[in-house]
């Protein structure tokens, strides 16, 4: 799947381009056609064989930080079921980018793991992107190299009142040069194991956003400032995994539309970090939002379950969600509930440009393609069916079963991982044999 030349990871577009086998519909006009989200896409040196990504969802198939067999079954479901991509959680860029013991590093352990994983997904004739992340201030680590966990600014850690870290530390200059070699070099392990891309995780309140975010990035040096400014750290790890792998692998950026709290960074913001980002050459970004301690419910588009808390081990963590259920605001799940902040995006670059965030029906995905959106991608709907693309392909199902419930979520502590509620569970003697062996 790797080489200079754009990869075909479309086993079924057709000659002239348009994914007719893909798509058992006849589009009714050319104008359907025109937008059709089964037509193939090229996303820098990759081609998809059609619009729709599997978004990044920790699996819970890494325990102690191996990647299982039921990672691998996770994954080739998702190719099986007719995503163009599917996105691999999670995948530290250093042991102290972790947020949990139970995940992935991308370190040379886990090569022989990950490649059994590509070659999953490449059977089914999709392609695998690894997401690169660093948790920053964000982890439940028993232990770090550094006394206080790194963000872009020191003093109190919000999300140490969830961790135990109640201090963070601010990235000297040394330690921004490191940590993006470290990315540089997860770009090149995901490469040598098979990965067809790789995305910058700059979102949900790990460290590439702490630089992005007003709330954790208040340094004077130059790395803060307006929206731009704060970008300019994220923008140099752009840079340098584009040199190191970017004309092989496809670089993608996950980043926010909104924080979604008073004080966060808001959608004229995103506009500023998308301008700069399509600036540094980025293939395509994925518009998520939200931040995991101030406003995860942004990032579902709607409130946890209480089950969410009560299964979770860490007594801290479980004390302080509990109190934050008192004041969280309730939010009701809407289709699309993304789509105001990322058309601000929309508006502003060229670039493409993937969209993210309650995208459960095929109508809603045509309205995305019509909207000027290249790619969609989904998470939850996904979990519920994998065979969802394939069933909107043939035109069997228009709408997910997805309800929303998010007790998905919680189920990523539990033995057979991630599951969606509403299907047969995971099978846990999967989830504890290692993928390669
Ligand atoms: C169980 C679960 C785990 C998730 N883990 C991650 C993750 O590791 N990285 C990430 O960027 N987003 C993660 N997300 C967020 C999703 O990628 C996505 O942004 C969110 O579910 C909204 O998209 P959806 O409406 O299509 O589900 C997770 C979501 C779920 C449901």
């Amino acid at each position: 799947m790797t080489g200079s030349t754009p990869r075909a990871v479309n086993a079924i577009a057709n000659a002239n381009g348009t994914s007719a086998a893909v798509d058992g519909r006849t589009p009714a006009t050319p104008a359907a056609e025109q937008h059709s989200p089964f037509r193939p896409i090229r996303i820098g040196p990759l081609n998809l064989r059609n619009r729709f990504i599997k978004s990044a969802t920790n699996e819970g198939m890494a325990r102690g930080g191996v990647p299982s067999k039921a990672l691998v079954a996770h994954h080739r479901a998702m190719a099986a079921g007719g995503a163009a991509m599917t996105t691999v959680a999670y995948c530290a860029v250093s042991p102290d980018g972790r947020t949990f013991v139970d995940q992935v590093t991308l370190d040379e352990a886990s090569l022989p793991h990950l490649r059994v994983l590509t070659d999953a997904v490449h059977r089914e004739g999709a392609a695998a992107c690894a997401q690169l992340t660093h948790g920053g201030a964000f982890n439940f680590l028993p232990s770090l190299s550094t006394g206080y966990p790194l963000s872009a600014s020191g003093g109190f850690n919000a999300a140490g009142v969830i961790s135990g870290r109640l201090f963070k530390t601010a990235m000297t200059p040394a330690d921004l040069n490191r940590v993006a070699a470290e990315f540089v070099a997860a770009a090149k392990r995901a490469e040598a194991c098979g990965f067809d891309a790789v995305e910058l995780h700059m979102g949900h309140g790990y460290l590439l956003s702490q630089f992005l975010s007003p709330k954790y990035n208040h340094r004077r040096d130059g790395y803060g400032g307006d929206a731009t400014l704060r970008a300019r750290f994220p923008a140099q790890v752009l840079a340098r995994v584009l040199d190191a792998v970017g004309n092989r692998l496809a670089v993608t950026c996950k980043i926010g539309v909104t924080e979604g709290f008073k004080g966060g960074a808001t959608a004229s913001d995103a506009v500023d970090v998308a301008r700069v980002l399509e600036r540094g050459g980025a293939h395509l970004l994925v518009l998520s939002g939200g931040m995991n301690v101030e406003s995860p419910w942004t990032i579902f588009g709607s409130n946890m379950p209480a089950a969410a808390v009560e299964v979770m081990q860490n007594p801290v963590v479980k004390f302080a969600t509990r109190l934050m259920r008192l004041w969280e605001p309730r939010v009701t799940f809407r289709p699309l509930y993304f789509l105001e902040h990322s058309r601000q995006v929309r508006k502003a670059v060229a670039m493409p440009l993937a969209y993210l965030g309650g995208a459960t029906s095929l109508a809603g995905v045509e309205q995305l393609m019509q909207e000027g959106f290249d790619c969609v991608t989904m998470g939850r709907a996904l979990l519920h069916d994998p065979q969802l693309v394939n069933r909107f392909a043939d035109g069997s199902v228009l709408e997910s079963g997805c309800t929303a419930c998010n007790q998905c979520v919680p189920l990523m502590y539990s033995e057979g991982g991630t599951a969606c509620v509403l299907r047969a569970p995971n099978d846990v003697q999967l989830n504890r044999m290692p993928a390669a062996g």
